[in-house]
């Protein structure tokens, strides 16, 4: 087998287990977040989603390869040459995050910070109007950037020609460079 089709393993399985944990409890917030009906309902998808990022943020310094934070942290340099590579109509291609998504991954990891931790201190009655404005704004801010991430990783895969979700749910690539 050719060294560029050989499967490689980039995504371990706790990492794969997050990340669709987190859809799913982001997904159940959002739909649950505007009525009285399924507060609590909202209040576990919030503590759901607290605790799946707590475990993200420590499996960033201890997790396998590709999920550690060392692996993907955006450099400055780094993204400017891939935003470069993207207008020069040569994208870089990463087998791990790319550093844009990079970006977007630890813009979302801080949103969900301050969302669920806004959410559990309007949920004490703690802050006031301030902790709710400010509980909205962080979803908001997080919704905003899905919306960015989803685009994406739509965009790659097809300037890549890979297919960025499977790998998501598998664990392997087959591109390597
Ligand atoms: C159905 C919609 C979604 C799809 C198809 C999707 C797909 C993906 C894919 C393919 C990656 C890997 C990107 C890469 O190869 O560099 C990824 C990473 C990631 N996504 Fe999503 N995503 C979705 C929704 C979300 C949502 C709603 C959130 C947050 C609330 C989210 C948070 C993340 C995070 C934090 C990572 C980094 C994974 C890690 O290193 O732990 N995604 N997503």
């Amino acid at each position: 087998m050719n060294i560029e089709t050989k499967p490689i393993r980039v995504w371990d399985l706790p990492t794969r287990i997050f990340h669709w944990s987190l859809v799913a409890s982001f997904a159940i917030a959002c739909v649950t977040a505007e009525s009285e009906k399924w507060r609590d309902i909202h209040v576990v998808a919030g503590y759901m989603l607290a605790g799946l990022i707590a475990f993200r943020l420590l499996w960033g310094f201890v997790g396998g390869g590709y999920s550690r934070f060392a692996e993907f942290l955006p450099k400055p340099q780094k993204l400017v040459d891939y935003i470069k590579s993207l207008m020069n109509g040569k994208p870089q291609h990463h087998v791990g995050h790319n550093p844009a998504g990079a970006v977007a991954i630890f813009l979302l990891l801080g949103f969900g910070v301050v969302t669920a931790a806004s959410g559990w201190a309007t949920y004490q009655d703690m802050g006031g109007h301030f902790m709710e404005e400010l509980h909205e704004g962080a979803a908001n801010g997080m919704m905003a950037i899905v919306v960015v991430h989803i685009a994406g990783v739509i965009v790659s895969s097809w300037l890549h020609r890979e297919n960025l979700v499977l790998a998501m749910v598998t664990g392997w690539k087959t591109k390597r460079s």
